[in-house]
This record gives C-alpha cells, sequence and structure tokens, in this order.
C-alpha cells in the first residue's frame, strides 16, 4: 500500500484559530509538510515554526500556483470575515466568504485534493431555529450576513461532496475563547476581551446584555475537535454540510462570576451595542450528537476550569 505524506496549506493562519491550528498540525504532520499562509505579516508565535507564505485567497491564480508548487494535499481554509465586522460592511464579507470557499473547492476538484476542511458556525442558526439544544438538522433562516454565507457556504461543501467526492469537512464552531491569538470581530469576541481586562483594570464593560447565552468553547478542544473530525475513516463522516459542536453555554453574568472566583473586586458592566441584535438571533446551546455518534465527540473544558487556564495563561502578561 502507498501511504501519502499529507503537505497541508492552512489559509488565514495569522487569525486566532489559525495560529493554534497550524502549530498542532506542525506537531502531528512536521513543521515543513505545513505551510502557514494569510494577508497578514506572519504572526510572532507562529515565527521560526516553519514555512510561512503571504497569499491572498481571494487571487485565485496565485493560490493554484501556491498549492501545486509545494504539492499540497489538505487545505484548511479559515479566511473568513465574522459576524460583527461583515454586519458592517455585508458586501465584502458575502464576497470574501463565499468566493474564498469557490476558489479552494474549485482548486481541491482540479488538484485532487485529498482532504479540504472549512469551518462554519452556530451563526446558521436564526431566530427561527430552536434556542436551546438547537438540532443539527432544523430551520435554518439566519439573519446576519456571516450567518447567510456560512449557510451558503455549508451547502457548496456537500454539493462538491456529492458531485465531485472532495471530501470536504466542517465544524459549526460556538463562540471561541483563546489566549494566544486575539479574536477577529466576532460578536463572542467580549468573552475574550473580559479576562484581559478583569486583569487589567479589573472592570469590563460588556456589549452584551448580563442574561445572552450563547454557545461557547475553549480553543484547545476546538482544536482537538478539529483534529478530531479531519483524522476520522471517511466512512464515520456522516454529514458533509457541516456538523453541530458544543461544549458549554454562558452569559455575560456567569463568566463574570466565574472571574470573581479568583479576582474578587472585579466588576462587570452593561453597555449594549449593534451585537446584541446579532446575539440574540442565535442558539443559547446545540445539541451535538451527531458530532458523538460519528467520531466520538467530547469537550474536556467547561466554564470555571477554562476561566483557570485562561487567568492563569494571561497573568504574566498584566504582572
Ligand atoms: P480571524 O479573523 O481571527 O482570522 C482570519 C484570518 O484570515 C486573519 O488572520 C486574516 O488576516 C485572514 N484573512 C482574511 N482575509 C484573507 C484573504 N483574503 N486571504 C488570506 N487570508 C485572509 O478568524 P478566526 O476566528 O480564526 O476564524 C477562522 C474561521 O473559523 C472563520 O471561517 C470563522 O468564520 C470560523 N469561526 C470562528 C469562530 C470564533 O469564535 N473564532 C466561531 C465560529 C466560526
Ligand atoms: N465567534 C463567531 C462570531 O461571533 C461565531 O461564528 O462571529
Amino acid at each position: 500500500m502507498q501511504i501519502v505524506k499529507e503537505k497541508i496549506l492552512v489559509i488565514g493562519a495569522c487569525g486566532q484559530i489559525g495560529v493554534e491550528l497550524t502549530t498542532e498540525l506542525r506537531r502531528i504532520h512536521g513543521a515543513n509538510n505545513v505551510i502557514a499562509s494569510d494577508l497578514r505579516d506572519e504572526h510572532e508565535l507562529l515565527k521560526g515554526t516553519g514555512p510561512y507564505v503571504s497569499c491572498d485567497v481571494m487571487n485565485k491564480e496565485m493560490l493554484h500556483v501556491l498549492i501545486i508548487r509545494h504539492n499540497i494535499t489538505q487545505v484548511y481554509l479559515l479566511a473568513a470575515i465574522l459576524s460583527a465586522t461583515g454586519e458592517k460592511n455585508p458586501s465584502l464579507a458575502w464576497h470574501i466568504n463565499m468566493q474564498s470557499l469557490l476558489n479552494v473547492l474549485e482548486i481541491a476538484k482540479e488538484e485532487k485534493l485529498t482532504k479540504v476542511y472549512w469551518p462554519s458556525s452556530i451563526a446558521v442558526f436564526g431566530p427561527s431555529s430552536p434556542k436551546q439544544h438547537t438540532p443539527q438538522n432544523t430551520v435554518i433562516e439566519p439573519t446576519t450576513v456571516y450567518g447567510i454565507s456560512k449557510f451558503a457556504g455549508e451547502r457548496w461543501c456537500e454539493y462538491y461532496h456529492h458531485h465531485f467526492g472532495i471530501d470536504v469537512r466542517s465544524l459549526r464552531y460556538p463562540g471561541l475563547i483563546s489566549y494566544k491569538s486575539a479574536p477577529g470581530g466576532g460578536t463572542t469576541d467580549y468573552a475574550v476581551e473580559i479576562y484581559h481586562e478583569a486583569l487589567r483594570d479589573k472592570d469590563y464593560s460588556c456589549f452584551l446584555s448580563e442574561d445572552t447565552y450563547l454557545p461557547m468553547m475553549y480553543m484547545p478542544d476546538a482544536i482537538r475537535a478539529t483534529i478530531e473530525l479531519m483524522e476520522a475513516p471517511k466512512e464515520n463522516i456522516t454529514i458533509r454540510s457541516s456538523y453541530n459542536l458544543s461544549a458549554m453555554s454562558f452569559s455575560p453574568k456567569e463568566i463574570a462570576q466565574a472571574i470573581q472566583k479568583h479576582i474578587p473586586e472585579f466588576e462587570m458592566s452593561y453597555r449594549e451595542d449593534f451585537r446584541q441584535k446579532i446575539a440574540d438571533s442565535w442558539p443559547q446551546s446545540i445539541d451535538d450528537s451527531k458530532a458523538q455518534e460519528d467520531w466520538h465527540w467530547k469537550p474536556r473544558f467547561d466554564l470555571n476550569t477554562m476561566t483557570e487556564d485562561m487567568l492563569r495563561n494571561l497573568k504574566p502578561l498584566y504582572a
């Protein structure tokens, strides 16, 4: 049997997920087998850890040449405009989120790539979806341009799988919380900012109301879920649009209380802005039983263990 050595391209490698996913992929596949690429300058944490190429995913020719030149077999496409930034510039968000995916899927077809990874989001769900334990298959009527682009992207992934046999896999990430690379313009970013402000100023003004529950996940769980999905046997993958994925659900008031266990003087205030409307359109919790059944997904972090880990890792920054 011929063993195929995978050569991986991560597009959007300098973003919140990209930095940590690239690092983990390099640990698994070897530094030189994982090419990091982004529009931005190379992230500090990636410098010296493996090859970096500056590339605009919207430039299909350039991307195609890059993939051929480096004998790429798998692509992780992380470049996107997130929910809050997307509402400020809907046509740009639609254009980038759709065209980047279509460029990658077309090249995957032409070059017969072995696998493609593209993340979707809980933002595919809208106000008419069930709010609690939102099922895998339910009413999907997103009201943000970000959610519309993610839903359309899911349809394209399934289409390219069914029509052209592309092994494309996807997760509907909840809001992701991390300390290594800053978040990039989402509605769930408050749950990252709050840890920095708690350590720096001992207070935080939250742009969502105190009782806004959203599905959330700590980055180590998100990275592990991504790797586990991508390493699962092909025959286990029964969903080719995108898998619901869940870890925890909390409100701004509850995350503040979790922080106060470590920093009792921390104070939280609330000043809602345009992101409240986006959050109100999303589910409060997610049913991820298909991910559990198909590739045995199980999260490890809850609000308290995540809070301990976030504060421990961020403390030296503000000492
Ligand atoms: P991010 O904004 O932090 O990172 C995206 C990266 O893509 C940035 O480094 C940016 O410079 C790069 N990029 C943008 N346009 C590009 C282009 N034209 N060519 C090349 N690179 C470009 O986003 P993230 O949080 O890391 O999200 C990655 C993916 O995961 C996105 O598809 C996002 O929708 C999805 N997702 C993220 C979350 C979350 O909470 N972070 C939740 C659900 C889904
Ligand atoms: N965390 C993302 C956002 O808020 C959800 O996809 O945009």
